[in-house]
Parts: C-alpha cells; structure tokens; sequence
C-alpha cells in the first residue's frame, strides 16, 4: 500500500493562521497516541472561504480547526453541529464522517473551561465574570462558562451593539449583560477574560482602571513569548494573576483530537513544552 495515502489529513484554517501553534500540538498528540495522521496550516481569506474548504474536504481531508476570522461561516457551511456549536453558531472544529458528512463542533469552551479548572485550579461557580469581545472565540465560550453557575457574566466589546446581541441570545442561560467598554465601572471583577484579537496588532482596549483589583484573576486567550499587552496591563494594575492562552489552545485541541480520532490526549507533555516557549 502506498504510505502516503495511509495518513490521514488534518489542518487548521484561518487567516492570517502562519503563526499558529496547532501542528505542533497536534503532531505530539499524534506522536503520543500512536495515530497516523498529518496536520497543516491553509491561509484561507474570508472571500474564498466556502469554495476552499469544500475543496480541502473533496480531497480527502478528514478534519479541519477553523480559526479566526472564520468561525461563524465555518457554522453555516457544515452539515450538521453538535450541541455545543449549535448553541453558539461558531465552530472552531469540523470533522468529516460518512453519516453525517461535514459535522462542526466548538470546542473552545470545553478547552478554556479545563484550563481555567484543572490547569489553573478555578472554581468558577458564583464568580463575576467580564469577558472583552464578542466574535467567534466569546460565542464558543459563553455557553460552558454560563453552565458553572457563575455570579454574573458581563461581556464588553469596542462595538457594544455585538455584546448586547450576544448577552440577548444567551441570557436564558443565566445572568449575563452587555455593553461598551466605556459603560465598565468597579467593583473588581473575580475573573476577567480577554478575547479581543486586539493583542495580535500589539494593541489594548482602552479600559476603566476599576475593573481589576488585588483578587481579580486575568486571562488572556491569547499567546505568546512574554507578556502580551493584556497581561502586562493586567500586572500594572496589580491583578492576582495574568495567564496567557496556551492552556486553551492545548485543551481545545485535546478536545479536536478526541472528536477526529475517538481519543483525547494527555495534554500535559504538550503544556510542558509549550511553556518552554511562553
Ligand atoms: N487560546 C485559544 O485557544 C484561543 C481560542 C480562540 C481564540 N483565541 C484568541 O481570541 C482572540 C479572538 O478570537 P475570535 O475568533 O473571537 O476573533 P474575531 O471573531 O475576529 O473577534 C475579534 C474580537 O476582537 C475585537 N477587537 C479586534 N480588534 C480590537 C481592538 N483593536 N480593540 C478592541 N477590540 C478589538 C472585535 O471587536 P469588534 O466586534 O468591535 O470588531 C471582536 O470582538 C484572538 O486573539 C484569538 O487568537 C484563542
């Protein structure tokens, strides 16, 4: 048999995506569970979307990762949507199976979820909570956050429009509200979650100083060497804590693999060598 042909096929869609860390973590897995599978990085623009992801799965592929900016076309151009991705109309994983042709799947909020709990050692139930932004990362995210009984969930984005919408849609599932970051006032929050992709240009929302306090946990979906500008205005206002990303993009990729492959790797050999880099 050609061997070639033996290895599935497996990627990560976005745009700009060169920066991503996904074949790395995946190839561990790979490595790690004995699967033999390939993974690759396709520059995808907004424009060719639809045509260039049909044309990926028409090839053989058999799963993608879809990042930004991309998440929510990725939920109206699959087949069918678990639960989770139905709820928040973005999808971060599609995978291909015979019965159900192209299923997309969200697994940011299960990966953010086992960072903040197992990596960080949060207990979320009855916290107030501020998440900044409201794209295709807040939609996957609200839903398991909202399901740990928090005290309050606020999300604040630059165009306020978007976090009252999303407030709106997800308000049967608990306390949650919307607005602009102008509208944010004290006291400290207990967790605030930055998912704004404002850091990838090196830039930060411009926030209210009382939002954070001595006690106010502060994460960053976002990743990188040293601080990032979120975790560096996050330790200028003295918050108890700054942590970057890198546990969510490995938790959510645990959960792609799980969902592909019918088994989830142990994560912590990848978070070891990720940290190395961070
Ligand atoms: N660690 C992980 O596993 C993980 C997983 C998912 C996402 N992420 C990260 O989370 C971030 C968001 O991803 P996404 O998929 O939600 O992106 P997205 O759908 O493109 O949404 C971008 C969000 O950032 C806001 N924004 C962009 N530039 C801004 C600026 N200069 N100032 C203030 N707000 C700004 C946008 O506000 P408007 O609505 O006003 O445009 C919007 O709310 C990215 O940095 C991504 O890398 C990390």
């Amino acid at each position: 048999m050609n061997e070639a042909a033996a290895v599935d096929q497996y990627g990560v869609v976005g745009h700009p995506v060169a920066h991503s860390w996904s074949p790395f973590i995946h190839g561990m897995f790979a490595k790690s569970t004995a699967q033999n599978v390939a993974y690759r990085l396709f520059d995808v623009p907004p424009e060719h979307f639809r045509r260039d992801i049909l044309q990926l799965f028409a090839d053989g592929i058999r799963g993608l990762n879809v990042t930004l900016p991309h998440k929510q076309a990725a939920a109206e151009l699959v087949n069918d949507l678990t639960p989770r991705a139905a709820r928040a109309q973005a999808v971060n994983t599609i995978a291909f199976f015979e019965d159900t042709a192209l299923l997309g799947d969200n697994t940011d909020g299960a990966g953010l979820t086992a960072d903040l709990e197992r990596n960080l050692n949060l207990e979320l139930a009855d916290l107030r909570v501020l998440v900044l932004g409201a794209g295709g990362a807040v939609r996957g995210v609200l839903g398991p956050l909202l399901e740990r009984e928090l005290g309050q969930l606020t999300i604040a984005n630059r165009t306020a429009d978007k976090a009252l919408r999303l407030a709106a849609e997800f308000a049967d599932m608990g306390r949650v509200s919307g607005c602009g970051f102008g509208e944010l006032s004290g006291p400290a929050y207990d967790l605030v979650i930055n998912a704004t992709s404002a850091g990838l240009h090196g830039e930060m929302p411009l926030l209210p100083a009382g939002i954070v306090g001595a006690t106010t946990q502060c994460y960053d979906m976002s990743y990188g060497r040293g601080d990032t500008p979120f975790t560096r205005w996050a330790k200028s206002h003295n918050a108890a804590r700054a942590s970057k990303g890198w546990g969510m993009l490995v938790e959510q990729a645990a959960e792609s693999f799980l969902l592909w492959r019918g088994i989830r790797p142990n994560t912590r050999a990848v978070l070891d060598a990720l940290a190395e880099h961070a």
